[in-house]
């Protein structure tokens, strides 16, 4: 259904996304997770035909978002990041000022509106202005107004940010209904949030996709072990011993096999231990010969924890 093929945005000096290439088949609800800066609206707003990409192509529905923009957005529902409401219009007013914006035509104008106040459960403050609803009211409106004209994909920038538990709940809810039989791309920055209501995780920092893969296959992969390995010189049972006696080591593997003195180790550690110094300084220490020591590529959490903690940062410089 949707179908991105190394997307790249430059502004500048700035690359916003580089090389994103990705697959959405039909019926999918794809969690897009990345701190600030990583490149989710970007991605949404190429997706969206509301912006071109610097490189790359991709499609929605086979159609192209470069060259076939009108069919695109036909079948795509969006809600832009911090939606723009007109506070000084009824719910019911501003919801026929968008469907009008979309093309539809008066007699249909009605039945989508009525049918896209129902869905998202706004039909009793239809003649409320909108500035004087609570903020969870307001984002049912943003979404009615995405899913005006029944699009089969709804693309949704950050739905729940800015909103209480209660209120995140609710709209969790709301998106969870509303993705049966359409195909979803969300974007957030709550790792819960995407186990909970999707069947698919892209997880980007730096315009870059960093994991991918299904909230269990992310989540088994998040709980993995560490791993560093090592290879030594001088009694290999004694360092073996003494090297699983660590805090933090869970196990210790020879790994190849030994060449007179020399052993390769591979270390198990507990997730989150670094177990690395202690390990050089137990075979240093010892009167042993540290040959080499290196830990494993990031595991999928030491990934995540880097984007939330980054995203942190840019939290705490904002506020
Ligand atoms: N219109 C723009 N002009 C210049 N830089 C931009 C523009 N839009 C986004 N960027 C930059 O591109 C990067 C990705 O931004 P964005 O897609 O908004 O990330 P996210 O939605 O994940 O927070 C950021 O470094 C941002 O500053
Ligand atoms: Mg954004």
């Amino acid at each position: 259904m949707i179908k991105a093929r190394s997307l790249t945005k430059i502004y500048g000096t700035t690359t916003a996304i580089a090389g994103l290439t990705f697959d959405l088949e039909a019926g999918e609800v794809l969690g897009f997770l990345g701190p600030n800066g990583a490149g989710k609206t970007t991605t949404m707003r190429i997706l969206t035909c509301y912006i071109q990409p610097t490189e790359g192509q991709a499609e929605v529905a086979g159609f192209d978002v470069a060259t076939q923009s009108a069919e695109v957005r036909r079948r795509i529902g969006y809600l832009p990041e911090g939606v723009p409401l007109y506070h000084d219009m009824t719910v019911r007013a501003y919801l026929k000022f968008m469907a009008a914006a979309k093309g539809y035509g008066r007699a249909l104008r009605n039945e989508y509106v009525q049918n896209a106040m129902e869905q998202t459960g706004i039909t009793n403050v239809a003649g409320r202005l909108i500035g004087h609803l609570s903020k969870g009211y307001r984002q049912r409106v943003g979404l009615a107004q995405a899913i005006l004209g029944d699009p089969k994909v709804l693309i949704l920038d950050e739905p729940t940010i800015g909103l209480d538990p209660a209120q995140v709940h609710e709209i969790r809810e709301l998106i969870k209904q509303m993705a049966h039989k359409r195909t979803v791309i969300l974007s957030t920055h709550i790792l819960p949030e995407v186990s909970m209501t999707c069947t698919r995780v892209i997880i980007i920092n730096r315009g870059r996709i960093v994991a991918q893969g299904t909230p269990e296959k992310l989540t088994s992969e998040l709980q993995s072990e560490g791993m560093t390995r090592v290879v030594a010189k001088g009694p290999i049972n004694d360092m073996r011993v003494k090297l699983d006696a660590l805090p933090g080591v869970t196990g210790v593997y020879v790994k190849s096999k030994p060449d007179g003195n020399v052993a390769e180790f591979e270390i198990k550690s507990r997730r989150g231990a670094d177990v690395r110094s202690a390990v050089a300084s137990a075979i240093v220490g010892s009167g042993w010969e540290l040959l080499e020591l290196h830990s494993e590529g990031m595991t999928l959490e030491e990934i995540f924890l880097k984007v939330i903690a980054s995203e942190k940062e840019v939290q705490e410089y904002a506020a």
